[in-house]
């Protein structure tokens, strides 16, 4: 088929194969925001993506999605396991999340880890055009831009890293650290959420392979730093990612999702205050900890169980690899005597749910929430603290948002907690319940104006002027 002038390669595509029961198929649109960024460049430059699945063992070939087309690359149930669940998700992601649980290092993870990385690297060396610009995106990457310039060093390649990238002291412990650092520095800009991400990517080039960073350091967005690597400048900079916000502002003021919100509010039993949460269930989320510190104001006294009562969404995630089952089961351990000790018949404290729910359910639940909880111990952003700015048209509810989050260094009028002191999360939690609604609105209307303005567009634009630089216009004449 014909080949694309813009490619973008990231471990899942943007649509999930579904397996029924009855042995057919079915794709289904997986809801992220990175989809709806990049559909209309895609779209409009004969673009395609590169991407899992999400099944194991399957052969498929490329297809057309509507004018977008799709190259699924195959992962074996062994590579399910080394590459994804291992390497992936119980190496890199613990130790990339400043080793909130201790990572796992496996050799064999490691191989499958190079083997995969090269196949990803090939697809998109076979579907890129002549000067092609390839987009390669997240974690699970980060051999493909040295694989890919390896095989085609006419393209254009960028790199962005979702989740924060570490200290120095902890990426150190990787066994695999010069090879990691190699394979981004393929790049011609690798991207980070936060500047204390780049700067730390700069410091592991000179510590790891005596490369010099120019003097320039780094800054954000639109003066990155960049180091000399093979002859060629590699930009490093911070582009923090955001949500279509928009599409949440338009949905949370239909008339459909204000009844469902009403709704949701009566049949959780119109408490005064309702509390949500909402997350993948992953340990670096810190829902044990929002629990944690709800419970120490029932027992304290210090709120009314009559007064509240908090929905957990906990989105099933990584299921198998051993954490997340640890975590899960603490989580419910926790709802069920939070339940057990504060609840009444037909009237728990904690509505817990752990299962996917969709875009126009999730917006009606942001809109009947009064505080939405958001207390990650680390996260590279975090997305549905904007999401729940972005559906709050009415300026009314307040964010109570974790220090450790990317989203903190921009939402500076939500109350901002430290989740590994408790007090600070209870305290926060206190305030939000009782806070009265000019401040809210206060806040709200600051939040706005940063996630309205700053959507995963322009986060988009900003990072594609760096690795797709205009020619300079020519002087004009005076
Ligand atoms: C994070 C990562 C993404 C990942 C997503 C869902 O946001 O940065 O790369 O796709 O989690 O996790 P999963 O393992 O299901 O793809």
């Amino acid at each position: 088929g014909r080949r694309a002038d813009f490619l973008v390669v990231a471990n899942r595509l943007p649509v999930d194969l579904e397996l029924l029961d009855d042995g057919t198929e079915r794709w289904r649109q997986s809801p992220g925001g990175l989809v709806s960024a990049l559909e209309p460049i895609l779209r409009a430059r004969n673009g395609a993506w590169i991407g899992w699945s999400g099944q194991a063992d399957q052969d498929l070939d490329s297809f057309d999605d509507d004018g977008l087309v799709m190259h699924p690359v195959r992962l074996s149930s062994d590579e399910v396991r080394d590459y994804y669940e291992g390497f992936s998700n119980a190496t890199l992601w613990p130790l990339y999340h400043d080793v909130v649980v201790p990572p796992v290092f496996e050799r064999s993870w490691w191989e499958s880890y190079v083997e995969v990385n090269q196949r990803f690297a090939d697809a998109a060396a076979a579907a890129a055009a002549p000067g092609a610009t390839v987009w390669v995106q997240d974690y699970q990457l980060q051999l493909v831009p040295a694989m890919l310039r390896e095989q085609r060093p006419d393209l254009r390649i960028g790199f962005f890293l979702h989740i924060p990238f570490p200290p120095v002291e902890l990426f150190m412990q990787l066994p695999w650290r010069k090879e990691l650092v190699r394979g981004l520095l393929g790049a011609d800009v690798v991207g980070f959420q936060m500047p204390g991400g780049a700067q730390n990517f700069l410091w592991l080039t000179r510590r790891l392979l005596d490369l010099e960073p120019s003097k320039a350091a780094v800054r954000v967005g639109n003066r990155p730093g960049s180091v000399s690597f093979d002859g060629r400048q590699v930009r490093v900079g911070a582009f923090p990612i955001s949500i279509d916000a928009a599409s949440f502002d338009k949905l949370s003021r239909r008339s459909d999702t204000l009844e469902r919100a009403r709704q949701i509010r009566s049949d959780v039993g119109n408490p005064h205050r309702v509390l949500l949460g909402v997350d993948r269930l992953d340990y670096t989320k810190g829902i044990d900890v929002r629990l944690r510190a709800l419970r120490e104001l029932l027992v304290s006294g210090r709120v009314d169980p009559e007064s509240v009562t908090m929905i957990q969404l906990a989105t099933p995630s990584r299921e198998r690899v051993d954490q997340y089952k640890a975590m899960r089961r603490s989580i419910e351990q926790q709802v069920g005597r939070l339940n057990g000790e504060f609840g009444r018949v037909g009237r728990p404290i904690v509505h817990y749910l752990h299962q996917p729910v969709g875009r126009e359910e999730l917006v009606a639940l942001y809109q009947a929430a009064d505080v939405m909880v958001v207390t990650p111990l680390r996260d590279g952003m975090n997305l549905v603290c904007k999401e729940y700015v972005a559906s709050r048209h009415d300026l009314d509810g307040v964010l109570v948002l974790s220090e450790f989050a990317g989203a903190a260094a921009e939402l500076t009028s939500s109350l901002r907690v430290n989740p590994h002191d408790l007090d600070s999360v209870a305290n926060a939690l206190e305030q939000a319940l009782t806070m009265d609604s000019a401040e809210q609105r206060e806040r709200m209307r600051t939040a706005r104006r940063q996630v309205m303005t700053n959507d995963v567009d322009r986060w988009a634009r900003s990072f594609l002027d760096f690795l797709e630089p205009v020619p300079a216009a020519p002087e004009a004449a005076t």
